[in-house]
């Protein structure tokens, strides 16, 4: 069984440094046979979401896995149309129940919009009374994740971010680092825009290791300390993506990965006004699109 390094959070828990993301894995049953599929493969870590409405799903694999709750971290997120204090509370209430859990390791605000002081007070009492083990954030960019930082009482222990070899957020890191905050990485494969699955570079020097592009690029990630969740509903690809602790890229490879990095996102920027109103209306409408960045 290939054995995930932890690192340890700025609260003394100590996190898996490889997970399995969730988000848009299928039906019920799909995402609970991906989450058994990934504990048998040697996964311990699940990210789900609030909104990605598969917490139960994975509350179901997590209970006939007959695996020991403490050996499993579970995160969570808390949705936008969550926040506020006591809407933030109970819908963690709810997400424990549909985890089927006491306590879950990592709950994190999904987005820096809306009321999300009153949200993070909510899971500052949650973590002070034992009910959250570390809390972060997601998506919180310089500005936004300072000022939290600055007024809140509990530092978070993790921002998880759009980050991949296109844009590997070296500027964010900087300002993270000061208070110790994890980076985890969303979008590892960049959900394979810009060509990802393509690139030859990574390719190329995968050859050198007898690995894959997508193994160089999660490489390269773990490498430069991040903490990845890789998604796939594939049971040889999920093997494929934890296959990476037994090789390490050399300072040329750092170096011209290091190099593909746009610095610019291929999703959506936080800062965007337009990012704001699509998550408004995403939280109105129940109905989420957005333009896709050319490339
Ligand atoms: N906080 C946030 O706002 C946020 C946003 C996005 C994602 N996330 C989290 O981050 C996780 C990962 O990000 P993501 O799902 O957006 O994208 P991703 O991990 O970059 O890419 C997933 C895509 O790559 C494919 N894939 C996986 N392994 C592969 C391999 N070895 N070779 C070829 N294709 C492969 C998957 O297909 P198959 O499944 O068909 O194998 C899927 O289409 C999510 O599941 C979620 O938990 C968080």
């Amino acid at each position: 069984m290939i054995e995930v390094p932890m690192i340890k959070l700025n609260n003394g828990v100590e996190m898996p440094q490889e997970g399995l993301g969730v988000l848009d894995a299928g039906s019920f049953d799909e995402v609970k046979q991906a989450v058994l599929d990934a504990f048998s493969t040697g996964y311990r870590m699940i990210d789900t979401a609030q909104a990605y409405d598969n917490e139960s799903a994975v509350g179901a694999a997590i209970s006939e896995s007959g695996l020991s709750r403490e050996d499993i971290f579970i995160t969570t997120k808390v949705w936008i149309s969550n926040y506020g204090y006591q809407v933030a509370k109970d819908s963690v209430e709810k997400s424990l129940q549909d985890l089927q859990t006491d306590y879950i390791d990592l709950v994190l605000l999904h987005q820096p919009y809306g009321d999300y002081y009153g949200a993070y007070q909510a899971l500052e009492e949650l973590y002070k009374a034992g009910k959250i083990r570390a809390i972060g954030v997601a998506n919180f960019m310089p500005d936004r994740y300072v000022d939290l930082v600055q007024y809140s009482d509990v530092t978070p222990a993790v921002n998880q971010v759009e980050t991949h070899v296109f844009d590997q957020e070296w500027n964010l890191r900087k300002y993270m680092d000061r208070h110790n905050t994890q980076i985890e990485s969303w979008g590892p494969f960049a959900e394979g825009r810009h060509d990802f699955f393509k690139n030859e570079i990574l390719k190329r020097i995968g050859q050198k290791y007898e690995k894959t592009g997508p193994q160089v690029a999660l490489r390269y990630l773990t490498q430069n300390g991040v903490v990845i969740i890789p998604k796939s509903v594939h049971k040889e690809r999920m093997a494929e993506n934890l296959n990476i602790w037994d090789f390490k890229l050399d300072e040329e490879d750092l170096k011209e990965i290091r190099g593909l990095d746009t610095g610019n996102t291929l999703f959506f920027s936080p800062h965007d006004p337009e990012t704001v109103e699509m998550f408004a209306r995403f939280v109105k409408t129940g109905h989420f699109e957005f333009r896709e960045n050319d490339d």
